[in-house]
């Protein structure tokens, strides 16, 4: 590990581009997600696990969308080290970097530029490119790879000798050069005060009349200053992403790389191709993920829970040993034992104690289900207050909205609810109180009483025979 005091150290961010070959009318190009996580987030992660003095996030188009983004996004310890930096007009990445030079005026330290679009950056490979240039006293080191097809990537320009003397953009290559498959990956790392000399110099006569900072690579061998490569065999993690194609490619990789994590960890995935899991999301040791789950935001399972087949999380504290089977579960909390589905729906708010069961075709919103519960079969149950221990029938319906206000529907412990009864809200039911199948119910039933709401029966004897058309 190198050390901040021997080794001052700042990342910049290039997030100012437009993406126009992501062709979104909205969205900004770092502003795309994996993995449930956005292309800039994923690099601010992986930028503070370096604990650089200083990151610089150099933002252009849409670039009050990113901050506000960054801003909610962000832990307040990741938000002490940023410092924003505009590029108004975007004239390339030379012009991009140009920007940090107010920012980094005097800064005698070393400076990773990373382009916002490469997420799979780990932290893990910055560690390995600062070792290279601290150990080679280099004046830049430059992370490259090599790939099968090279289109659209800066090529690795070599001497006979084989020694790196620049970087030429694929628009600017001969039809010999396009051949080159060392390519740039976007990532590297300056001595500030040799870059800052060069910067004012980059010139936009090329293919695309831009400032490419990859012309201050070329720039430093000229002056005979020792340039760094660095070639990683494993090119998945600096694959850049340009279009929606790159997009799915790199977020399929970022699934796979997900799941041998947690398996790693402890837990099992059934048909783990099928599976997938955001990487915000937290898995417990033991429990296991049935075929054609997707587990998203700041989903945590834990020890002993089986999730799916089928299932769609999202935001929710499962507690362990719960089984969810084809259920979609959006921000609720499940305590330990708890048993949903097949084919259920919890929605927002809702918090299901210990050893609570929802069943087949129940929706839940708003609710509080005590610990022992359950409702089977067939239920909407909207605003409720539920205590412990209480059977809701097949059937049953909290009327919550009155077409304009929602009210509380509440139940005390021990309640039994017979099948196919409607709860008026708002409304509350006494301890071990009993309500008889088919009710509607308005009124409050109290402690230990049976509530029945519906139409008596009568029996008209010989009816059939005396109705019934003869044959
Ligand atoms: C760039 C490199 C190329 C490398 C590839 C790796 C240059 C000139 N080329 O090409 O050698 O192989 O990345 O993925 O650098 N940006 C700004 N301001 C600008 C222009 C771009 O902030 O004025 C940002 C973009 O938001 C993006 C990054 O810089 O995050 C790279 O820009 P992009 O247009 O994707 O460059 P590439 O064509 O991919
Ligand atoms: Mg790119």
């Amino acid at each position: 590990m190198i050390k901040q005091d021997e080794f001052p150290l700042a990342i910049a961010i290039m997030a100012a581009g437009k993406g126009t070959r992501m062709k979104s009318e909205t969205l900004p190009k770092v502003m795309h997600t994996l993995a449930g996580r956005s292309m800039i987030m994923h690099v601010l992660h992986t930028a503070m696990e370096l604990t650089p003095s200083l990151i610089l996030p150099i933002v252009g188009h849409h670039r009050d969308k990113v901050k506000a983004h960054v801003a909610e996004q962000s832990s307040s310890e990741m938000l002490e080290r940023l410092s924003w930096v505009e590029q108004v007009q975007q004239l390339g990445t030379g012009h991009a970097v140009q920007q940090l030079m107010p920012e980094l005026n005097g800064f005698g330290g070393h400076v990773i530029i990373v382009n916002g679009d490469v997420p799979l950056l780990s932290a893990k490979t910055l560690q390995e490119l600062l070792r290279q240039h601290a150990e080679g006293f280099h004046a830049a080191t430059l992370l490259t790879t090599r790939l099968k097809d090279p289109t659209g990537y800066g090529r690795i320009m070599k001497n006979n000798a084989g020694y790196f003397i620049g970087i030429r953009e694929d628009k600017d290559c001969e039809p010999a050069e396009l051949k080159i498959d060392e390519v740039n990956t976007g990532i590297y790392l300056f001595d500030w005060k040799f870059l800052e000399e060069i910067l004012p110099q980059l010139k936009n006569d090329n293919a695309k009349g831009e400032f490419y900072l990859t012309d201050a690579l070329g720039m430093l061998v000229t002056r005979k200053l020792s340039v760094g490569v660095h070639c990683m065999e494993d090119s998945h993690e600096v694959l850049g992403i340009n279009s929606r194609l790159d997009l799915a490619h790199v977020e399929d990789f970022l699934y796979q790389q997900i799941r041998d994590h947690w398996l790693d960890q402890g837990v099992t995935l059934r048909n783990p191709t099928s599976i997938v899991i955001d990487s915000t999301v937290e898995l417990s040791s033991d429990c296991e993920i049935l075929s054609g789950c997707v587990l998203q935001g700041k989903t945590q399972i834990g020890k002993g829970s089986v999730i799916g087949p089928n299932t769609h999380i999202i935001d929710s504290q499962v507690g362990e040993h719960c089984q969810i089977s084809h259920s979609v579960v959006n921000q609720a909390q499940l305590a330990d034992q708890v048993s949903v589905g097949p084919f259920a729906h919890i929605r927002p708010q809702s918090q299901l104690d210990t050893g609570s069961k929802i069943g087949n075709f129940v929706e839940l919103k708003k609710t509080h289900l005590g610990a022992g519960s359950k409702a089977s079969h067939l239920s909407y149950i909207g605003d409720a207050e539920i205590g412990q221990n209480c059977n809701i029938g097949a059937g049953t319906i909290t009327c919550n909205y009155d077409g304009v206000h929602k009210h509380l529907t509440t139940l005390a412990d021990d309640v039994f609810v017979g099948s196919n009864s409607t709860l008026v809200a708002p409304i509350e039911i006494g301890k071990s109180g009993y309500i008889a199948a088919g009710s509607v119910i308005t009124e409050a039933v109290p402690a230990g009483a049976l509530g029945i709401g519906r139409g008596r029966q009568s029996n008209k004897a010989g009816w059939v025979a005396r109705k019934r058309p003869q044959k």
